[in-house]
């Protein structure tokens, strides 16, 4: 059972937002820093809309509602640094950053704080490689989107991360109502390595002209029981993710061809149709958009 009472989670955009959410509901108390004072509103409104439809689903009451709410705290710096127990990094998938952040969480955070990533492809190790003597503390915690409704984190060692920050992790990860499995560090770790190709093969298929977009996710869906199609999920996931997840995997596993990101995924990248996120990617939700 996690003893865990407080975090911190730095990086309050869909991944970060989403994790904080699903700690605060737990009822972990939660510091959700951002450099962006306009991403930490978002994400506040993100909280207080969610909060709002679990008491209209009489998931919770308002009192609890008002009291999940009132634990999570939101910094451009930090807060609760000093009782944080872990510190999840959940900021943009670049790997300069992410090491820059790692440098500074070590110097931030108690000496026994667990040192989390969100990472959702880059190596473990050379996250670790960056804090020294707390790399043993060192552990991927990698939420799937929409992290509230998704059911799996996966967990990532790298030799230096210890059996003590496993075990915890994984409570934790048992304690925010998910099912932690844990895997090696390895490009794309389980989840990328299997499904970011298939996401890749769509885009093809699509650049093939072998069939439109709403064809290739219909055939997906239904042939396959999946909740909605390949094209559809990329957009969700966020176009540009996806791109620089296939990258990790073309220059990690060193097959000339087999990982390259689709020529049709990186033009739209490029034409800034980044999915959900930017309301066009695969399909256009502008619309949809400006009327919600
Ligand atoms: N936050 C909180 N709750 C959310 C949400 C969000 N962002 N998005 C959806 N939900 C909730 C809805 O409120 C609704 O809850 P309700 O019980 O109160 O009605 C419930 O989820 C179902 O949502 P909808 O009715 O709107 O729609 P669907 O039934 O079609 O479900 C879906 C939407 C959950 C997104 C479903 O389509 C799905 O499971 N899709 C696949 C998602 C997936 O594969 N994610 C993994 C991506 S890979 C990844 O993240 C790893 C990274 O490294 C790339």
């Amino acid at each position: 059972m996690s003893d865990v009472t407080h975090i911190t989670v730095i990086g309050a955009g869909t991944m970060g937002s989403g994790i904080a959410l699903t700690a605060a509901m737990a009822g972990i108390k939660v510091c959700q820093v951002d450099v962006s004072q306009d991403q930490l509103d978002r994400a506040r409104g993100y909280h207080e809309k969610t909060a709002a439809r679990n008491v209209a689903k009489e998931r919770m009451t308002q009192s609890q509602a008002d009291e999940m709410l009132a634990g999570i705290g939101y910094a451009t710096e930090t807060c609760m640094a000093g009782e944080s127990q872990f510190a999840i990094e959940a900021a943009t998938e670049n790997k300069g950053l992410k090491k820059k952040i790692f440098a500074s969480m070590v110097e931030t955070f108690s000496n026994d704080c667990i040192l989390a990533t969100n990472t959702s492809s880059i190596s473990i190790t050379s996250i670790a490689d960056q804090v020294g003597s707390a790399a043993d503390r060192v552990i991927g915690m990698h939420f799937f989107n929409p992290v509230p409704v998704m059911k799996l984190v996966e967990v990532i060692k790298c030799p230096a991360t210890s059996q003590t920050t496993l075990d915890r992790t994984m409570e934790l990860g048992e304690a925010m109502g998910k099912t932690p499995i844990a895997a090696n560090d390895h490009p794309g770790f389980v989840s990328n390595r299997v499904l970011m190709p298939m996401i890749n093969e769509a885009f093809h298929a699509w650049n093939d002209g072998v069939a439109e977009p709403e064809a290739i996710d219909g055939i997906m869906k239904l042939g396959c029981a999946f909740p909605m199609g390949p094209l559809r999920l990329a957009d969700l996931i966020g176009l540009d993710v996806c791109r620089d997840i296939m990258l990790v995997l073309h220059e990690g596993l060193g097959h000339p061809n087999k990982y390259a990101p689709c020529p049709k995924l990186v033009e739209l990248v490029e034409a800034g149709r980044l999915g959900n996120k930017t309301s066009w990617g695969v399909y256009d939700y502008r619309q949809a958009a400006a009327t919600a």
